[in-house]
């Protein structure tokens, strides 16, 4: 049973940990797709055991890469990747809803695919739950954490962006556990006046504003001048936590989660069940399912 598994579309933590034990329990007919959809046009193809080492496998990062690959949707070079994946028994894909597309597309033009959530920003439809997600999120808690200290101390408010990229998951979140005084994570949500309010009202109490914004609404810069504007005093400072968000060291959930998805990707494999989405529901528990109609 060849298995070919790649990351695509961003790292997340907890991708190592996935990958190893697909390693372990396929050893020597497990392989990797360089960088994701590019590995499979370039025909970067590996055995996963070069990389695939007890070392690397609870750190962050991808062993096997990612990369964001838009050029998979042209034609020729969709058929380039169809080719080489089709000497394979089975194609596992780590990464977000733009991914699932392409695993989806490689299903139906014959590839035994198999789809599983793997993006901070945990944006697939229909999973509670998409490997990197629980990392990225204690990531910002931490950043938030460690400067409102020093925010506090100068009399300043603070507003922490955070990524998602259109996705409100992860700012929700982080807003939920540390008790944020507001949370912008939608466009309509972005209201100048209403940060101006929350800034004033902490003032008054001689507290500071902690705000959490998603990534993608507006500059953060420029958010802050704005209320800094309206306020007539600079008292709003800004942070951008960052790639951070992908590269902290997984949590203990990110792996449990992990190991979750890849045993019941392996018993898939073994029972050749194929061209399904491997997704966690409510309880984070997992469960299988169809490929949407994208
Ligand atoms: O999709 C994952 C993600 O981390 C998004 O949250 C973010 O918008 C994007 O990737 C950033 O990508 P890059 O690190 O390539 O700029």
């Amino acid at each position: 049973m060849k298995v070919l598994v790649l990351c695509s579309g961003g790292d997340g933590a907890g991708m190592n940990r996935f990958v190893y034990n697909l390693f372990a329990a396929f050893k020597g007919e497990a392989y990797f797709a360089l960088s994701g959809f590019k590995g499979l046009i370039d025909n970067q193809i590996f055995p996963l055991k070069d990389v695939a080492t007890k070392e690397q496998r609870d750190l962050a990062g991808s062993v096997i890469g990612s990369s964001r690959c838009p050029e998979f949707k042209e034609r020729e070079l969709f058929q380039i990747a169809l080719k080489n994946a089709r000497k394979f028994d089975c194609v596992v894909i780590l990464g977000g809803n733009g991914s699932e597309r392409g695993a989806k597309e490689l299903f139906d033009n014959g590839v035994n695919t198999i789809f599983v959530p793997g993006t901070i920003d945990n944006d697939v439809n229909g999973s509670s739950y998409s490997i990197g997600f629980s990392t990225a999120v204690n990531e910002c808690v931490y950043a938030v954490q460690h400067t409102m200290p020093s925010i506090k101390t100068m009399g300043d408010s603070c507003l922490f962006e955070v990524m998602g990229r259109q996705h409100p998951a992860i700012a929700q979140a982080v807003a939920e556990r540390v008790k944020a005084d507001l949370c912008i994570s939608t466009k309509k949500e972005l209201d100048y006046e209403k940060i101006k309010d929350v800034v004033l009202q902490k003032m008054i109490k001689n507290q500071s504003a902690c705000i959490i914004v998603r990534e993608n609404l507006e500059n953060i810069e420029k958010i802050a001048d704005k209320v800094n504007k309206l306020l007539g005093m600079e008292v709003v400072k800004f942070q951008v936590v960052g790639r951070t968000q992908r590269g902290g060291t997984p949590t203990k959930e990110e792996l449990l989660m992990a190991d979750k998805f890849s045993k019941e990707v392996i018993s898939l494999i073994r029972q050749k069940v194929f061209g399904v989405r491997v997704l966690a529901d409510q309880e984070r528990n997992i469960f299988v399912d169809e490929f949407e109609c994208l």
